[in-house]
C-alpha cells in the first residue's frame, strides 16, 4: 500500500456518527436529533446544510479528553491506510462555543497526536483555523490567540467556513499578524466561489497553499499561474463530488491539474460527511484518473513538501517513502 499524507482534514469533521454519540452520552450532552438522518449517517443535503450539521456535531465535543479521543480515533483510521502524516485543521471558535479553552482544546489535540504517534508511528501536526462566516474580528482574536500561545505542534493558521461571506481582504489583518510571527497560512478557496474568490485570496492573504482551489480549472490563466508558481493545492475529490460540485468522480477535474503540472495533494475534508477517507481518495484517484503507484507517490511527496512542520520532520517523513 503507498504511504500517504494529508494536509487538508477538519478534526471537529473526522468523529463518525457512532463517535458523536458516545461522546454525548459519556457528557450527558443534549444531541439535536436533526444531527442524523440514519444511525450511520450525518443528516446535510447541501454545503450550508453540512456546515449546519457540523457545528451540531462538534457542540458534543465538550472535554480535553473527547479532542483526545476524536484525534487518536482518527488518527488511528488514517495509520491503518498507510497515512504516515496528517496536518489537520481545528477551530478553536467551535472549543470556545461549548466553552472549552484555546489550551485546553490544544492540550487534548496533542495527546491525541502522542497517543497515535506511540501505538501506530503516525506523526500529526495542528493548523488552528478561523471560521469565515464568524468575520474579521473573531478571526484576528484567533489570530492573537496562534501568534501569543505557541504550541510545538501548531504549525499554521488556516481560514474555512462560508466562502461566499466577507471578502479576503477583512482577513489581511489576521493572516499577516501570524505570517509575523513565523507561521504558514492556507486559505479555503475556489470550493464554492469562483476562480475570483482564489485570484482576491492570493492577492490579499500571505497564504502558502490553497484549501481545494479545483474552480481554478474554469480560469485556464489562473491555472496556468498556479502551475508556474507551485502553488500547493488542497484538492478534495470526494468532498467536492458529495457537496454536489461535480456529479461524479469521472466529472473532477483532478487530472487536468496534474497534467497542468500544479502541485496537488490528495485529501478526505470531512471523511465521515463525504463517505470517504484519505485512502478511499488515494484509492478513487487511481482508479479513475489512472493514477500509477508513482504518481501516488508523487503526490504523498507533495504534501510532505507543502506540509507547514519544520523541515527536520519533513525530512524523516520524506526519508519514509
Ligand atoms: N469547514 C469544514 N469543512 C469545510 C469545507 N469543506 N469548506 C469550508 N469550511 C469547512
Ligand atoms: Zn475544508
Amino acid at each position: 500500500m503507498v504511504k500517504k499524507a494529508e494536509l487538508h482534514v477538519h478534526l471537529e469533521g473526522t468523529a463518525p456518527p457512532a463517535l458523536v454519540r458516545k461522546m454525548a452520552a459519556r457528557n450527558g450532552a443534549k444531541l439535536d436529533p436533526t444531527t442524523f438522518k440514519s444511525v450511520g449517517e450525518f443528516a446535510w443535503s447541501n454545503f450550508w446544510e453540512f456546515l449546519d450539521c457540523y457545528d451540531k456535531a462538534a457542540a458534543t465535543i465538550l472535554t480535553k479528553d473527547d479532542y483526545r479521543l476524536i484525534t487518536y480515533d482518527y488518527l488511528a483510521r488514517c495509520a491503518k491506510e498507510n497515512t504516515i502524516y496528517v496536518e489537520m485543521f481545528s477551530s478553536p471558535d467551535h472549543a470556545a462555543e461549548v466553552g472549552m479553552s484555546y489550551t485546553d482544546h490544544l492540550e487534548g489535540i496533542a495527546a491525541g497526536i502522542d497517543d497515535a504517534r506511540l501505538e501506530f508511528g503516525i506523526e500529526g501536526r495542528i493548523i488552528v483555523t478561523c471560521v469565515r462566516h464568524l468575520g474579521a474580528e473573531r478571526a484576528l482574536a484567533i489570530a492573537r490567540l496562534v501568534a501569543l500561545t505557541p504550541h510545538p505542534y501548531v504549525v499554521g493558521f488556516g481560514m474555512g467556513g462560508d466562502e461566499s461571506r466577507f471578502h479576503p481582504d477583512d482577513f489581511a489583518a489576521a493572516f499577516n499578524l501570524v505570517t509575523k510571527a513565523g507561521y504558514q497560512t492556507t486559505s479555503h478557496a475556489g470550493e464554492f466561489s469562483g476562480p475570483e474568490s482564489i485570484r482576491a485570496s492570493l492577492a490579499a492573504l500571505p497564504i502558502s497553499r490553497v484549501g481545494h482551489g479545483v474552480r481554478a480549472i474554469e480560469d485556464p490563466e489562473l491555472l496556468e499561474e498556479l502551475a508556474y508558481r507551485r502553488i500547493p493545492l488542497e484538492l478534495c475529490p470526494g468532498s467536492n463530488i458529495a457537496t454536489g460540485l461535480y456529479k461524479s468522480w469521472g466529472k473532477h477535474p483532478f487530472r487536468k491539474f496534474m497534467d497542468t503540472g500544479c502541485l496537488v495533494t490528495l485529501n478526505s475534508d470531512d471523511p465521515p460527511y463525504f463517505g470517504t477517507s484519505i485512502g478511499h481518495e488515494y484509492e478513487q484517484a487511481a482508479k479513475i484518473f489512472g493514477l500509477s503507484k508513482a504518481d501516488l507517490k508523487n503526490i504523498t511527496r507533495n504534501a510532505i513538501s507543502a506540509a507547514f512542520c519544520g523541515e527536520e520532520l519533513k525530512e524523516k517523513l520524506l526519508s519514509r517513502l
